[in-house]
């Protein structure tokens, strides 16, 4: 069943929810699955990028139609990533995103907090929650990003109180040494900064959120849950698994037409992956 985002992230809990990124529906399905599976409670959630793909009426009826006949006993909820575009964001809310995320992330703070303000506005009056973000996430498809690029771009924790403070957001994307790509699947990545996720959660007293989730050693993983970390992002990791899983299934089968066949592999492995995360997330 569909829920408000509020209902699932509970600041006192000591467990954070996968938030898990869907481009169409067998993703959704699989993502859904391992949430059915696994009894626990998860965010779908769909970037401005997977819109121009998928449409955006299109995804959202997909999602709506997937929770409410697969997960009927299930508290799920969905949310619109890396939102950048004010008047996308609008029709988002309008279709009714529980929660959606304004990332001015690459703005200077000021006008970070401007923009970030002015959907907190538009959201607050329908009820739906804002995520803000303050520091930068680096994306890197399969470069790697340096270290001092990554130091530079750390969240500040005096910055992040004024821009909650400023801009009235629910939850907070924080840059920790996190960073997003499917590159840190084949590289060692550096350890995310807890000291600094400790400083930021002394200031911030609302649910954190940690992107580019794929990837990162599981005992950060831990201590960034213990630490005020509520929400973790994972697209690169179920892009792997699906599209290796797809591969396979297609070398394997190679007189095989029948789509339904072809992808079931892929549904199955995105459902594994997500039941493995939350597992990760849960029982910390
Ligand atoms: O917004 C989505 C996530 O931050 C994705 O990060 O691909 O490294 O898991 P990831
Ligand atoms: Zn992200």
């Amino acid at each position: 069943m569909i829920v408000h985002i509020k209902k699932l992230v509970k600041i006192t809990n000591k467990f954070a929810l996968g938030a898990f990124n869907t481009y169409n529906l067998e993703y959704t399905k699989g993502i859904v699955a391992g949430a059915v599976k696994q009894k626990f409670p998860l965010i779908i959630q769909v970037s401005e990028h997977c819109l121009s793909y998928a449409g955006l009426e299109e995804i959202v009826g997909i999602i709506k139609t997937v929770i409410q006949k697969q997960a009927k006993g299930i508290p799920l909820t969905f949310h619109l990533d890396h939102g950048k575009d004010f008047s996308l964001i609008k029709k988002a809310i309008n279709l009714g995103f529980p929660s959606v995320m304004i990332d001015g992330s690459s703005l200077p703070f000021a006008q970070n907090v401007a923009l970030t303000k002015k959907v907190v506005r538009y959201a607050h009056s329908k009820n739906v929650w804002v995520q803000g973000e303050i520091g930068g996430i680096l994306s890197g498809r399969l470069g790697v990003i340096s270290n001092v690029q990554r130091e530079k771009l750390m969240t500040n924790p005096n910055q992040a109180k004024e821009f909650v403070e400023k801009t009235g957001v629910d939850t907070l994307a924080v840059a920790i040494g996190n960073v997003h790509g499917a590159y840190k699947l084949f590289y060692k990545v550096p350890r995310l900064n807890i000291s600094l996720l400790k400083e930021i959660q002394q200031k911030v007293k609302i649910p954190l959120v940690l992107h580019g989730g794929s990837g990162i050693n599981k005992k950060d993983i831990r201590e960034a849950i213990a630490n005020g970390i509520k929400i973790i992002n994972i697209n690169s990791d179920l892009r792997m698994v699906f599209s290796n899983a797809l591969r396979k299934s297609l070398r394997d089968n190679p007189r095989e037409i029948d789509p339904r066949l072809i992808l079931q592999p892929a549904i199955k492995a995105l459902e594994k992956k997500v039941e493995e995360k939350i597992k990760l997330f849960r029982d910390i």
